[in-house]
């Protein structure tokens, strides 16, 4: 069995693991995350980002990227890239440079298309916008909502697809995962962008959840997203809990990542999911959450938590 193999079997294309450049060599690690039975995709945490392709512009650096993309290729496991369009881990050279709004487009378009046609034909999924919504439903202010409104979406969508009209295009976004403000303004654009003929294929529900706080709407919300005629997947999931973890609240965890993995199955349209790497080793949740961590279902030896079993039982 596996993760993986149980995930395909429920009909799904995938279950995944994001991973990073700095974590493969350590070869415990690797072992498990190049095992195919686990992991049937790759994402590379950050490698493809902005600051990590184009740090000045014009100038395109595909290296780190291009590991990651190997090594799923070597493992059999397809890869979703992350991602094309995003407020943060963005050069100052974008955010800052006063760009006109039709320079502002080239620089865009120049950005998707180069990455977008490096990996042509080797990326299942492209997140090619990420974040764009405040958590109240309106757009999110950033240099490319400021210089061309939401207008910057149809521009990175149509430059991907130009691009590699094979790779499914998806938005991505977190607290997205129940219903509410910002999961309707999601369904609203997806409905507008659709109608218009921009095309996008995903919904991306990035799932960085806290114990005891999944949303029981959750199920529901993955339902209205693919009720829109889209795909969507679970693209960085974890639960993360305040420290030390106890047997009680790892018990938690087990439930709700049971909660998670059962909304995916429930609909069809939820092709895979993807955990934001595998091993609270590697997890961002403890530098980024004062006092949080241990959200995956491997601990930081590479053992299996509960939340192994309870994900297994789901699938
Ligand atoms: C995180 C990475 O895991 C960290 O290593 C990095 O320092 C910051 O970004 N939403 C996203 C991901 O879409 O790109 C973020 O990844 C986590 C939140």
């Amino acid at each position: 069995s596996g993760l993986n193999t149980l995930a395909k079997a429920k009909g799904k294309t995938y279950f995944g693991s994001a991973t990073d450049n700095g974590e493969l060599s350590d070869a415990p690690y690797l072992a498990i995350l190049s095992n195919n039975k686990e992991f049937g995709q790759l994402t590379p945490g950050n490698s493809m980002k902005w600051d990590a392709t184009e740090r000045s512009r014009g100038v395109f650096s595909f290296a780190g990227g291009e590991t990651i993309v190997k090594l799923a290729e070597a493992n059999g496991q397809f890869v979703r890239g992350h991602t094309l369009v995003w407020h943060s881990q963005l050069p100052t050279w974008v955010s800052n440079g006063g760009f006109n709004a039709a320079t502002l487009t080239t620089i865009i378009q120049n950005h998707v298309t180069a990455l977008v046609t490096n990996w042509k034909g080797r990326i299942l999924h492209w997140d090619v916008v990420n974040e764009i919504f405040n958590d109240d439903g309106t757009f999110r202010s950033s240099v490319f909502y400021n210089t061309l409104g939401e207008e910057f979406v149809s521009i990175a969508f149509r430059a991907a697809r130009a691009a590699d009209p094979a790779a499914k295009l998806y938005i991505n976004d977190y607290n997205t995962d129940g219903t509410g403000a910002k999961s309707t303004a999601l369904a609203n654009l997806v409905r507008k962008l659709k109608a218009a003929g921009v095309p996008i294929d995903g919904i991306g529900i990035q799932a960085h959840l806290i114990v005891g706080n999944v949303q029981g709407s959750f199920a529901t919300n993955l339902a209205q997203f693919a009720a829109l005629g889209v795909d969507v997947a679970i693209t960085e999931l974890d639960i993360r809990m305040t420290m030390p973890s106890t047997a009680s609240l790892l018990s938690r965890q087990a439930d709700d990542y049971r909660t998670i993995v059962n909304a995916c199955v429930s609909v069809p349209r939820c092709v895979g999911i993807t955990i934001w790497d595998y091993t609270d080793k590697y997890s961002w949740i403890p530098s980024v959450f004062s006092g949080q961590g241990a959200g995956l279902p491997w601990d930081q030896n590479f053992s299996k938590k509960p939340a192994y079993a309870s994900i297994a039982a789901a699938l």
